[in-house]
């Protein structure tokens, strides 16, 4: 954890401001982003390695590893030349060391130590999912705790209530799959190819008679925001096997709706709850258009609903370096001895 405070000469900004670089490899993308004071995305590169997945239908770890490393020193480069910097201009860096791929997670984080090490700057190791909520902030929304976030990627499905830079309180959580692996599993299942969330969404839009096949998922009784994901993906796989002659776009529609209901019921319940109007919704499956459909449908006069680009809903590396400057300007940097963990 970024913990233990800066000497003073790292935190003073220069004219032109503080640059960062940020480094992300925590799962199946390789990133790295040169962010100035924490607001402005000077470059922002992605490799992506969805096609060396895509025949095994998820993310293989070994291979995934193998692959940031192949590719993160070019990008770093690129990212730099990009932003029309170089390695001298940087006052931080940057990189994811939680949760994610073990294997995967080290790669960003031995290099940013080793760019850390040599020239001298402070180290900010940096929560993902913290990461993910911060995107709207790269984009001009004004930075202000306490904010719901909604958080809904392959790998996690949880509302968190956020009153300042690393106080993130867990409202909900799935109980077993994250919204966007049932994505990635219902397709699998219909051979609609890898990720599954963008086939879905695409194929959903061709269904014609809209009937919803599956009930509703119900929130369980009591007043915490749990979801599940496993009951629908189960239920979707029944009824084809049970219906072989199904059109697979009304099933995917039925699916999407409602997967995604849930999402928002539970969202603006409890902005309700809490009293909290500020919201962002974030992670790769926030980039899907029914989603933000229904999000901008039940906002009301006085909600702040905030929702990335679809370029930075899904992994990047100018989260890593945004939320990073946050702890840079707060005094914190992580030591060199860090280490990577699969969950927070
Ligand atoms: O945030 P992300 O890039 O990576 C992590 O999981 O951390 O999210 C990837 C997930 C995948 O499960 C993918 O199927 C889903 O986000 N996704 C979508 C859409 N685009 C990506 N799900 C639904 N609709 C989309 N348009």
């Amino acid at each position: 954890m970024p913990s233990s405070p800066v000497p003073s000469r790292f935190s003073m900004a220069s004219k032109a401001g503080v640059l960062g670089l940020g480094l992300e490899s925590s799962c199946d993308e390789t990133a790295a982003s040169v962010v100035l004071d924490g607001r402005e995305v000077l470059s922002n590169c992605v490799f992506s390695q969805v096609d060396l997945h895509s025949a095994y239908f998820g993310v293989v770890p070994e291979i995934a590893s193998r692959a940031h490393l192949e590719v993160i020193n070019g990008l770093i480069r690129k990212a730099l030349e990009d932003a029309g910097v170089g390695f001298k201009d940087l006052s931080y860096v940057a990189a994811t060391n939680r949760p994610g791929l073990v294997g995967s997670l080290l790669v960003a984080l031995q290099s940013a130590k080793a760019i850390s090490f040599t020239l001298k700057i402070p180290l900010i190791a940096v929560n993902h999912l913290e990461a993910h909520l911060y995107a709207p902030f790269l984009e001009g929304a004004e930075l202000a705790y306490p904010f719901l976030g909604l958080l809904i990627s392959g790998g996690n499905t949880a509302l968190y209530r956020v009153d300042g830079i690393g106080e993130l309180k867990t409202l909900g959580r799935t109980a077993d799959d994250a919204v966007g692996e049932a994505f990635d599993k219902v397709a699998k299942f219909l051979g609609l190819g890898y990720p599954g969330g963008p086939a879905i969404e695409k194929l959903a839009q061709k269904a014609r008679a809209r009937k919803m096949v599956f009930p509703k998922i119900l929130p369980d009784p009591g007043d915490d925001f749990r979801f599940s994901y496993s009951g629908i993906k189960t239920a979707v796989i029944n009824y084809v096997k049970k219906n072989p002659e199904a059109d697979p776009a009304e099933i995917v529609y039925s699916f999407q709706e409602r997967a995604l209901e849930i999402l928002v019921r539970r969202l603006f319940d409890a902005s309700r709850r809490e009293g909290i109007r500020k919201i962002v919704v974030a992670g790769g499956v926030a980039a899907n258009g029914r989603l933000r459909e229904m999000v901008r449908e039940r906002q009301e006069e006085g909600d702040i609903v905030h929702l990335p680009s679809k370029g930075l809903c899904t992994d990047n590396a100018a989260m890593i370096s945004g939320i990073g400057y946050r702890y840079f300007a707060s005094g914190a940097q992580s030591g060199l001895d860090t280490d990577v963990y699969a969950r927070i």
